[in-house]
């Protein structure tokens, strides 16, 4: 065929932790002890996050507070090379690391709007609960906002449509460019959605 595929955007998703581990149950019930201890983040959530806690704007390094966090990293940092290796990123100038990880519990009614992560250059979740009647997290396609007069695509061309949702299973991995635009669309099932999200940078070591 004389077409040749360009500009392409990978998203990863693996699985990470079997939900049947140690180590996932210890994450689970970390996430709780978090969310009833952490008064700062329930004033930050209640103001940017409603219905729903997350400690983004007050426990975001949780890879230094908690060693079953830094666990979680030492998994998360081989996805992460595995994704760039994919990607063939040329990451050698500078360290690819973890610098910010949170917790989010997204109850009824509570939804994530359409944003970035700006400054870091992979982002990414690990699903502790996705239930069955809860809501996929959404990307839109980059060049969305180029498109001006474009047919619609076919429906069964599933991965080219402007937008592509995703549900992953518990234990699992999703990473991303960060510049990627994503949301999360507002969660209904009365089974709360459970997650970690995180940020790689590229810094000087
Ligand atoms: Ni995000």
């Amino acid at each position: 065929m004389p077409s040749l595929p360009v500009f392409s955007s990978q998203i990863y998703q693996a699985s990470c932790v079997k939900p049947s581990s140690s180590l996932f149950r210890a994450l689970k019930k970390e996430l709780s002890q978090i969310e009833a201890a952490d008064a700062q983040g329930h004033s930050w959530s209640s103001k940017n996050y409603p219905n729903g806690y997350t400690s983004y704007g007050s426990w975001d390094r949780m890879h230094q507070m908690s060693p079953h966090f830094a666990d979680l990293q030492k998994l998360l940092d081989k996805h992460v090379h595995a994704y760039i290796k994919n990607l063939q990123w040329d990451v050698r100038a500078r360290e690819i690391q973890l610098t910010r990880i949170w917790v989010n519990v997204m109850r009824e009614n509570t939804l994530h709007g359409m944003h970035i992560h700006p400054l870091s250059v992979v982002s990414g979740t690990f699903y502790l609960q996705t239930p069955a009647d809860g809501s996929a997290i959404k990307f839109e396609d980059p060049r969305f906002n180029q498109f001006m007069n474009r047919p619609p695509v076919k429906a069964s061309a599933k991965k080219e449509q402007p937008f592509l949702s995703i549900k992953p299973k518990a234990g699992d991995v999703l990473l991303f460019e960060s510049w990627m635009r994503h949301e999360v669309p507002i969660h209904q099932s009365k089974t709360p959605r459970l997650s970690i999200s995180f940020n790689y940078d590229w810094i000087r070591a």
